[in-house]
Parts: structure tokens; sequence; C-alpha cells
């Protein structure tokens, strides 16, 4: 049985296979519509989400699946003192593979080790994200066509950002990939992530002005200053605003540079963006849901 805790559980193979089947169910809705017939997924949400569920839960019904779940700990056993393990332990008897969400670090790994259905870590605190990390890397894929050879700047709270964690990690792998983080000084990408760059001999450079190098990207991930895990709101309301993705910044980017965003945005693209033909952002949303299709289907172990 195989779980989805970080993007690197999948070798470079298995995910290009993964993304071949997600361009499949792209192009072949039908073939797969019953695929899932008389499964369910349970979707275990401790932390607040629209997309990442309701993008599983379409998931699943679109392969003729059925949905279970919670998408609130206060609803849920969790709010009596209920440990993950044991939750999971009780899903496991419900359910054949769980997306769970959770603010702590681990739990969801916690989860796996105590189940006996597949458990795919849907967003773990401030550190990993591998699904919206699977989303990007196919939306990138589809729209440039490879996943090697590009400059990313990554922008926003890289301190914070689980998505920003997960998605370098996962393009590590991949050749001639250069990475600019642009951050304020308190968002930083965390040290161990610069560290790792710095030991695999993969180039990166620290900015803070979006103008200095947005005409240097190939791609450009905004990225929501994460308010639930500042300590305090005067902090946040400080960095909030600091970026602010516009016309006149677009004006300076590559003709061709994409602009991705996980989702949900705030303020930090605005929505003058939405009509230029380099935001992304929103068929990201539509690639999520092919690839966590996809990913039911193989970590379910059904071929169609
Ligand atoms: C992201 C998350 O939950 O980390 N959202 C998502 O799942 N698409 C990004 C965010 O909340 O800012």
């Amino acid at each position: 049985m195989r779980h989805l805790m970080s993007p690197l559980d999948f070798s470079i193979e298995e995910l290009s296979d993964l993304f071949d089947l997600a361009e499949d169910i792209e192009k072949n809705p039908a073939k797969y519509a019953h695929a899932c017939d008389g499964k369910k997924l349970a979707t275990c949400f401790y932390e607040p989400s629209t997309r990442t569920r309701l993008s599983f839960e379409t998931a699943m019904i679109n392969l003729g699946g059925s949905v279970i779940g919670f998408s609130d700990a206060g609803s849920s056993s969790a709010a009596k003192g209920e440990s993950v393990s044991d939750t999971i332990r009780v899903i496991s008897c419900f359910a054949d593979i769980c997306a769970m969400r959770h603010p702590k670090e681990g739990a969801p790994m916690v989860a796996a080790e105590k189940s006996s259905i597949p458990v795919i870590n849907a967003g773990d605190g401030g550190h990993q994200h591998p699904t919206q990390t699977l989303t990007d890397l196919l939306t990138i894929r589809a729209l440039k066509g490879r996943l090697n050879h590009f400059t990313i700047g990554l922008c926003g709270d890289l301190k914070f950002g689980r998505t920003v964690h997960s998605l370098i990690n996962a393009l590590v792998r991949y050749d001639n990939i250069k990475f600019i983080f642009i951050s304020p000084e308190e968002l930083r990408i965390p040290d161990y992530i610069t560290d790792m760059l710095k030991q695999n001999s993969i180039p990166y450079k620290e900015v803070i002005r979006l103008e200095d190098t947005i005409a240097d990207l190939d791609l450009l991930y905004m990225t929501r200053v994460q308010k639930e895990r500042f300590f305090n709101e005067e902090d946040y309301v400080r960095l909030k605003d600091f970026y602010i993705l516009d016309r006149a910044k677009m004006s300076l980017a590559k003709e061709d540079m994409l602009v991705l965003h996980p989702l949900p945005r705030v303020n930090e693209i605005s929505v003058e963006v939405d009509e230029d033909k380099r935001a992304a952002y929103f068929k990201q949303v539509q690639y999520g849901v092919y690839v966590r299709m996809a990913l039911i289907l193989t970590l379910l172990g059904i071929r169609v």
C-alpha cells in the first residue's frame, strides 16, 4: 500500500506516468467515469480549505466513486480529544482512500502509519502540500511543454508557504532550474531549503523587489501571506500587501512568462491581471482535478 506524504514519494518516471494519465483523463473523461464505482474517498480536513477538498471530492465523483468526510475539526471527534491515529483507524473501516489536511506538521504521516488505506497529505501546517505540487507540475508541463530548463520566481510568503516548500523539493530533480526567491526579509525562504540547494549546487538568488527580477522569469509563482501562521496580527498587517502584481509589473515580464498561484488570492495579484493571457492560476485549478483523479487511480491500483 502506498501513501503520498511528499512529492518525493514518486520518482521522476512515476510522476511522468501520473501526468500522462492526467492528460489522458483530460482528453477522455468518459473512459474514466466509472473507474471508481463503489469506492469511497474520505476527506478529513482539520483546517480550512475550499479548493483542495472540493477538488478531491470532484475528482472522486468524476471517477464514479463517492465521498465522506468532515471539513472542520470542530465537527469531528477531534473536538472530543480523539487522536489522528485513532481517527484514521476508524476511517479505514469506512473508506478506501483518505485525503487529510492538518495544521500540525507531520500529522498525515502519523495517520499513514496506522492506516490500512492509502493516505494523501492534503497540506500539513507550513510543511508540505504535495497534491498542490502535482497540480503545479502538471500545469507547467501542459502549458510550457517541459519541466526543465527554466527560471522560476517564487514570490510572497516563502517562510510559511507550504506550497512553495513542496514545489521546490519537487523541482530540484529536474535539469537546469534556477530559483529566484522574492520575499520581504521577514518571510524569507527557510535555511533548510537554501542549505539543500547549496548542497546540490542548484543556483538560486534572493531578492526583495519583484520589479528587479520579473524580466528574468519564465514562471512566476505568487503566494498569499499565510495569515493563520503568524504569531501577531501587527506583523501580518504590515506584510500582507508587500507585493501586488499588477498590469504595470506584468509589462516588464516576458511575453510567455506564466503566472501561477495556488489560490486563494487575497491582494497579491490585482484582478486586472486575470485578463492577461499569461495568467494561468484558474487553469491550474482545473489541472488540479485531473491530477487528483490520476492520483486516486494510481494509489488504488486501478487501471482503465
Ligand atoms: C494553499 C494551501 O492551503 O497551502 N491553498 C491550496 O491548497 N490551494 C495556499 C494557501 O492557502 O495560501
